[in-house]
């Protein structure tokens, strides 16, 4: 009983508790997935408690502990809250003048923040009482744990760091070492990349091994065009690197848990079609036998909305498709897809929102997913469509290139459709050719089929995860 693996999950944000894009996800389900896959094991998540954390969780935490944490010539309160989910501890790191704001991050002294953050988790290990065999750590807001163990700590434990999305560094100038990270000037090498503090570089020196959320995106980020600019690091330290596709929440996302329900083996196609026209109706798009294609994304150019724009409207001329949009992000694009939806009333629907519950209609009611991202650690949506039976159509970069494989009409084999180079005409290749299937009923059900019975779920990448851990 005694003799479980301790796993410590650190991060910056989990659902339902709070989140602002994929890392939420992820750290709000795998974690009970490894519970689930393994009954050796006690995990336990360690997050801020953000004053966006409701109050429905709230109540529902206990307080664990109360400390005083230093960090260079501060000393700041920090409280620990807990709460038990699904066979996972969450902790809750409470400290009002750094998490009680409005929103996450993106505030000037989010370095600070996070290094208070993680000096507190690391002081609270003795606290609780709970001395990791493995500290895994996610992000450049939990990088630091992972470098102060190798620097000052020491407690005996391995340390796993995860690239979620390596556009994220968390950098800062070089002044603000000793002041603000509490980190001695003879190890500036140690963090310092580039002339600059660089927090996930000096977390994949100091880690045992290394992470990121798809084997294509470990190779690719070998690569200038997506390391952003870490690409001799992450080669140096290749050999302790490895990728594990993320899964998603099958409980969460459920098209059996919809007001008309569906599923591979229950209604499929009926189902399906109920969904849709209970869509075109919520929206106000004629029911005409036209296909939905829907895209469900933060607006940022890096999404694939640079080629979106380009040829979007082409796409709208020359077919019948309708087009639905679910996101909030640039200014430019929202200004984009107004306009085309003023001007398609028949065909286009913009909505400017980050509304979870909405995307499930949207998903289940839509017959084509379209996720032409520039660049894709992993990618969630893609796999959340197919859950609801949506074709993707995706750009082979990273997560995409590993869930996703082109539909070959000959074998009948592959659960999407996909395009190779970032280049707007290639996307709108893969649009028609997608429009061609779906007006072959035959092959088209096919397809359907393909894309809702691949199995996303997390239980075999929580295994992969238990036997990176166990190999540590
Ligand atoms: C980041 C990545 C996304 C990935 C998610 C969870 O948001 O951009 O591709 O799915 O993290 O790992």
């Amino acid at each position: 009983m005694e003799n479980k693996t301790k796993i410590l999950i650190v991060g910056a944000e989990a659902l339902p508790f709070a989140a602002t894009g994929g890392l939420g996800d992820v750290l709000g389900s795998l974690p009970a997935a490894l519970a689930r896959e393994a009954s050796d094991i006690d995990v336990r998540v360690i997050m801020p408690l953000y004053e966006k954390v409701g109050a429905a969780y709230r109540e529902k935490m206990t307080k664990v502990a109360e400390i005083s944490v230093s960090l260079a010539w501060r000393q700041q309160y920090c409280g620990l809250y807990s709460l038990e989910k699904d066979g996972v501890t969450y902790y809750f790191i409470d400290n009002e003048y750094y998490f009680k704001r409005d929103g996450l991050y993106g505030f000037f002294d989010d370095g600070e923040r996070y290094a208070f953050f993680c000096r507190a988790v690391m002081d609270l290990i003795p606290v609780i009482d709970f001395y990791p065999d493995v500290l895994h750590a996610n992000d450049w807001q939990s990088a630091l744990t992972v470098i102060y163990n190798k620097l000052y700590y020491h407690y005996p434990m391995k340390t796993v760091y995860t690239i979620h999305n390596i556009e994220y560094q968390g950098k800062y100038d070089n002044f603000i070492l000793g002041d603000v990270f509490a980190i001695a000037n003879e190890h500036l090498s140690i963090v310092e990349y580039d002339g600059c503090i660089n927090l996930t570089k000096g977390a994949i020196v100091c880690c045992d091994r290394l992470t990121t959320v798809s084997s294509r995106y470990a190779d690719e980020i070998k690569d200038a065009f997506f390391a952003h600019g870490l690409e001799n690091i992450i080669r140096i330290n290749a050999e302790k690197l490895s990728g594990i596709v993320n899964g998603i929440d099958y409980d969460y996302y459920d098209p059996m848990a919809l007001e008309e329900k569906f599923g591979p083996s229950y209604r499929l196609y009926s189902g399906k079609t109920k969904n849709k026209a209970a869509l075109q109706k919520m929206l106000g798009l004629p029911e005409n036998g036209a296909p939905i294609v829907s895209m469900i994304s933060r607006l940022a150019s890096h999404k694939g909305f640079d080629l979106v724009k380009c040829v979007l409207e082409e796409a709208l001329n020359t077919t019948d498709m309708q087009f639905v949009l679910l996101g909030t992000g640039e200014k430019e694009f929202e200004d984009f897809f107004r306009d085309l939806a003023n001007r398609y009333p028949d065909k286009v629907r913009s909505l400017f929102e980050f509304n979870k519950e909405l995307s499930k209609k949207i998903y289940a009611g839509s017959d084509i997913f379209l996720m032409p991202s520039k660049s894709e650690p992993c990618g969630l949506s893609q796999m959340i469509a197919s859950r609801y039976a949506s074709v993707p159509v995706v750009r082979e970069t990273g997560g995409l290139y590993d869930t996703i494989k082109p539909f070959n009409p000959e074998t009948l084999e592959g659960n999407g459709i996909t395009f190779c180079t970032y280049n707007a005409h290639d996307m709108l290749d893969a649009i028609k050719r997608t429009l061609d299937l779906y007006s072959n009923k035959e092959l088209w059900k096919k397809l359907v089929r393909n894309a809702a019975e691949k199995d996303f779920s997390w239980n075999a990448s929580a295994r992969a995860y238990l036997n990176m851990y166990a190999a540590l």
